[in-house]
């Protein structure tokens, strides 16, 4: 089994990300660590807590993080509701809040990964404020992380916060920053990509006809969701960033990728928080990131909603 930490903000892709995490056999999840970012810290945990609740997967940990990024203004999301899950609420029952900050757990488990030799992948969500305050107080962390993969960043696409800036990275451009730059190996879902995971009304559809436990309720979430905005996405529904990231450690091969060096604009003014990728080495900034580009949407679909189902 793949060993795998989930830092996030759900969030309703988040929620669906977890749902995904937590219905596969291939990953081990040995810890879920939240953050603040479509919500306030205190509703990002208490909705972790209770996605978690709801898969059933109660021996999952779930640890609180930092509650705002390391600089910059307090961002949060738009499409996520006043409590972060929607209208449509989960089950108040909830796992325990875990003892341990993120950045310890982070910590302790990187490092034990590193004098191991059983590297870890870090799943990230939400601003990347936990993992970078870990690598900033250890930096030899790195030597514990197989790989981060994380839903940051915007390309071509442009972003969904400002002209050019994704949520995850504008929350906290610095702690992108700092992460992409740890000489960890990163592989970044982009909005480029995530946008070709477009819940379209068909495709709800199909996941209310499935059976299962949680079908409905995973339907009404990402129902909520929907932006249907097809001017933007070509067609009706919402895209599922999140579960991108899940989707990448199940099947990589649903996606294609171009690898760059990836930094983060931190000058204020226009471009605050874009992600820069030079695909073509214009400079002699080291490559330190696969760039997903191409998703297999239909495939994405189909891996999402049978995981989904089988609860
Ligand atoms: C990202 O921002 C959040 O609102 C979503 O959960 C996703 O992680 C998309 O820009
Ligand atoms: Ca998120």
């Amino acid at each position: 089994k793949l060993p795998i930490i989930i830092d996030c903000d759900p969030g309703v892709d988040d929620a669906i990300a977890l749902l995904l995490a937590l219905a596969s056999p291939e990953l081990e999840v040995r810890a879920i660590t939240t953050v603040a970012g479509n919500v306030p810290g205190e509703r990002t945990l208490d909705n972790g807590r209770r996605v978690v609740a709801l898969s059933g997967r109660t021996e999952v940990p779930v640890h609180a993080g930092c509650v705002g990024p390391l600089l910059g203004p307090v961002m949060r999301g738009k499409y996520s509701g006043a409590g972060g899950l929607g209208g449509t609420l989960l089950p108040e029952a909830t796992v325990p809040l875990a003892a341990g900050h993120a950045v310890d757990v982070l910590t302790a488990e990187l490092s034990a990964a590193a004098a191991a030799g059983k590297p870890i992948t870090l799943c990230t969500l939400g601003p990347l404020t936990n993992v970078a305050v870990a690598l900033a107080r250890d930096p030899s962390l790195v030597r514990g992380i197989a790989q981060v993969v994380c839903m940051a960043g915007a390309f071509v696409a442009g972003g969904n916060r400002t002209p050019t800036a994704e949520f995850n990275v504008l929350a906290d451009p610095h702690a992108a920053e700092i992460v992409f730059r740890s000489g960890a190996p990163i592989v970044l879902a982009p909005l480029d990509v995530t946008f070709q995971a477009l819940a379209t009304p068909a495709r709800v559809a199909a996941l209310r006809g499935m059976g299962g436990r949680i079908t409905q309720l995973a339907a009404e979430l990402i129902t909520f969701y929907d932006r249907n905005d097809p001017a933007r996405y070509g067609e009706p529904g919402g895209p599922l960033h999140d579960p991108c990231v899940i989707a990448y450690l199940l099947k990589p091969d649903l996606f294609g990728f171009r690898e760059a060096n990836v930094s983060v604009e931190l000058t204020q003014g226009l471009c605050y928080g874009q992600t820069v990728g030079d695909f073509f080495n214009t400079t002699d900034r080291p490559r330190n990131a696969k760039v997903l580009s191409k998703l297999d949407a239909q495939g994405f679909f189909d891996l999402l909603w049978e995981r989904l189902a089988s609860y």
